[in-house]
């Protein structure tokens, strides 16, 4: 029998156990921004570090870092020659707040219909398992003539604040030929995507602080600043009435869209219409003169990301808040440096602060843009995809963030493998986070065609 056909059994005749791996992996709530949740992506770290012991992979470590571990993994082919792939995931996920929006609890995982709905079930523990169970199929069945590397990291969500300087200290023990890293996604069910554009970013918090406590509006109201109004007045100056961004400078450097790339995003063809579906705004907004799939992947942008101040429970509460926080970032296209940007926000938002106020800024984290459809093995995952779903591949630039791309690029000087098996309407960062299984399925037959593709060669 042909050795990709025997993967593939293997895959389909141990599904249930598949399955069930990744719905332990699910019940571990590795929210990486949560003190408290340390031990628990701790928990989710050794689980993968163990699958990749059960799995054969040969040496399999965990390296601390300041906060939560970076594992990686290889297996030596043996083969003189043999070409290196290093797979990418992350193993953290996001908050999954607001709890009560979820029909069934984020860390439980329940099928409903062809989903199965949990936090991280879609970004990214299922494409971590996905690449996983799809390796393991391969290796239980054949000798694959390629040499394999992990690395796997529980700080994505918040940024990867420990990634780049280990990714430099550790280059030898990193270096590959190829980059397979599946944290984006597909634009239909029916359409395998690779992506070969991402925005990068920069996120920070805003502060504004008024009287040392909350006043009591009667007695107070008139007579001193208040931060809510001081905060909602730098946050409306922060855009042009045309949708574009106030801040002096923060296009200086954005590269701009030439006929052939604005052929190319058009040909991923999501409409306008479908934008309005997946979101359920009654409207589309955004940048004046662009399409909405050219302002998702190639336009930058400025958003408000939370917003606090005062009393928000039930109720009336009549008070002069003594401070307002907001959560703000931009997302970046090729040519902005994330620290660039943040100067320049810093230098705007100061010079709209009155004097009747204190503002604080505080930057949580940044990563530049990445723009390549170049990447080694590219036309083997082409391959591999259309030979899965029989429909031709999807060129997408994405609007999300996968900024390891760029310290992979500058570090070890390989271009990635941008795909994934997630949907549009996965609500991921979102409640009731699912993941289609019926496209997951298809991903790891996709994944071991792929792995296979280099047997053959
Ligand atoms: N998997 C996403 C990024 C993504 C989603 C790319 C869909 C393409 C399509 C990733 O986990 C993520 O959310 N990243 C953060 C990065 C940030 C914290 C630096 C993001 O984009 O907000
Ligand atoms: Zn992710």
């Amino acid at each position: 029998m042909e050795s990709t056909q025997k993967a593939l059994i293997y895959f389909q005749e141990n599904l249930a156990t598949f399955m069930d791996k990744y719905l332990d992996l699910l019940r571990i709530p590795s929210v990486s921004t949560d003190p408290e949740r340390k031990e628990d992506v701790q928990g989710a770290c050794e689980f993968l570090a163990n699958y990749l012991k059960n799995m054969g992979m040969e040496k399999v470590e965990i390296f601390p870092t300041e906060m939560h571990p970076i594992i990686v993994a290889e297996k030596l082919s043996g083969k003189p020659g043999a070409k290196t792939l290093l797979i990418y995931g992350h193993y953290d996920v996001q908050p999954p707040d607001p709890l009560n929006e979820w029909i069934t609890p984020p860390f439980e995982p329940t099928f409903r219909g062809d989903y199965l709905y949990a936090r991280g079930a879609s970004d990214m523990k299922g494409q971590v398992m996905a690449s996983m169970i799809a390796l393991d199929s391969v290796l239980r069945t054949s000798e694959l003539p390629l040499n394999i590397k992990f690395i796997l990291e529980g700080e994505e969500e918040i940024g990867s604040p420990s990634l780049e300087d280990f990714i430099e200290k550790h280059k030898d023990l990193l270096k590959c030929d190829m980059i397979l890293n599946p944290d984006s996604g597909m634009v239909a069910p029916d359409s395998p995507t690779l992506v070969y554009g991402l925005r990068g970013l920069v996120y920070f918090e805003l502060r504004i602080d008024g009287p040392k406590a909350d006043l009591h509006s009667g007695l107070f109201g008139g007579n001193v600043a208040n931060p809510a109004i001081v905060i909602s007045e730098i946050i409306a100056k922060l855009h042009n009435p045309d949708g574009s961004i106030a801040v002096p400078g923060f296009y200086d450097n954005v590269l701009p869209l030439t006929e052939e790339e604005k052929t190319k995003i058009a040909s991923s063809h999501i409409s306008d219409d479908t934008y309005i579906k997946l979101t359920g705004s009654p409207k589309l907004y955004g940048e004046v003169g662009f399409t909405a799939l050219e302002r998702q992947g190639a336009r930058p942008t400025l958003d408000v990301n939370g917003l606090y101040s005062g009393f928000i429970g039930e109720g009336a509460k009549t008070i002069i808040p003594a401070y307002a926080k907001a959560k703000i970032s931009c997302r970046l296209v090729p040519n902005q440096e994330p620290g660039e940007i943040y100067n320049l926000l810093i230098k705007y938002i100061a010079g709209l602060v009155p004097d009747t106020v204190r503002a604080t800024l505080f930057k949580h984290s940044g990563g530049p843009a990445y723009l390549a459809d170049d990447a080694e093995g590219m036309q083997n995952l082409v391959d591999a995809l259309t030979g899965t779903w029989n429909r031709p591949v999807t060129l997408k630039r994405e609007g999300g963030s996968i900024p390891v791309a760029t310290t992979m690029l500058n570090f070890l000087g390989v271009k990635s493998l941008l795909t994934g098996f997630g949907l549009p309407d996965d609500a991921i960062h979102s409640p009731n986070e699912r993941q289609h299984i019926p496209t997951w399925k298809k991903g790891i037959q996709a994944l071991i065609r792929f792995y296979m593709s280099f047997a053959s060669e």
